[in-house]
């Protein structure tokens, strides 16, 4: 019998779920992991120690600028963990300052497991922090599948041979709530939940939030499961799903 409960965030680190969850338990997962946002940058310049002691406490358990090293064995861990457990991940990094070499050694890392990469094009870029920085108007959605990682095909699918392309246009959710800075649109998680998912389908989301993958998969009759280190998040996003409304 499995010690995990379906249907529920976890108020935990996403490694204390990962290590209750039996191997292939989850069908899908998506998620948008902390970026390492690396607070040591504020309005273009770096900032003092101190400034990044006192920036680091509004986050309760966890650090988001740790050393580049220990951030990629994070992930790694992270991402063993779910090829373990889930048919297929989607996983959604930002090319930050202090998440960028850790991402490119995901990439080798993970290379036989990386299917596929998605392009999220946000519509509109954000204007770089300083001289001589790209404006960034994407960000990457890596997807992984332990199995069949020679071919491009995936495992499972509903879309037509054709109908579907890998850059998806998709603006920024508008803000509905001051909770978090960086939440998902709800029309991203549909849209990979319409085309690689099936109603009754366990999703995943090992760093949640304010919850938006739950509550989409939710409205469309898939089962959930989500962890979320921080309380006030993790309260935040399972009142959202007590209260779940209709999409968009
Ligand atoms: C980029 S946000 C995700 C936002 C989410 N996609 C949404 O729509 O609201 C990353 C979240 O991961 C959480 N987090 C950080 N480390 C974690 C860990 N080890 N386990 C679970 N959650 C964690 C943070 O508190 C943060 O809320």
């Amino acid at each position: 019998m499995s010690k995990i409960k379906i249907n529920k965030i976890y108020k935990e680190s996403c490694l204390e779920t990962l290590k209750k969850t039996p191997d292939d338990f989850i069908d899908i997962v998506i998620t948008s992991p902390p970026y390492n946002m690396n607070l040591r940058i504020r309005n273009g310049q770096y900032c003092s120690r101190q400034i990044v002691k006192e920036l680091t406490t509004k986050y309760q358990n966890f650090a988001d600028n740790l050393p580049i090293d220990e951030y990629f064995e994070f992930h790694k861990s992270v991402i063993n963990e779910l090829l373990r457990t889930s048919k297929i991940i989607f996983y959604n990094i930002q090319i930050v300052t202090g998440s960028k070499r850790a991402f490119f050694r995901i990439m080798g890392e993970f290379y036989k497991e990386l299917k596929d990469i998605y392009i999220w094009d946000k519509k509109v870029a954000e204007p770089a922090i300083r001289d001589k920085v790209l404006n960034r108007r994407t960000e990457l959605i890596l997807v992984f599948d332990r199995e069949d990682g020679i071919s491009r095909r995936f495992r499972k699918a509903n879309f037509n041979r054709g109908t579907l392309e890998d850059i998806w246009q998709i603006g920024r959710e508008k803000k509905k709530n001051k909770e978090h800075g960086a939440v998902f649109p709800q029309e991203l998680v549909h849209h990979i939940l319409k085309n690689f998912s099936d109603e009754g389908d366990l999703v995943y989301d090992p760093f949640i939030g304010t919850g938006t993958t739950a509550y989409v998969a939710k409205l469309m009759k898939r089962n959930y499961l989500g962890s979320e280190i921080d309380k006030d998040y993790h309260d935040f996003a399972t009142k959202r799903l007590k209260n779940s409304g209709g999409l968009f």
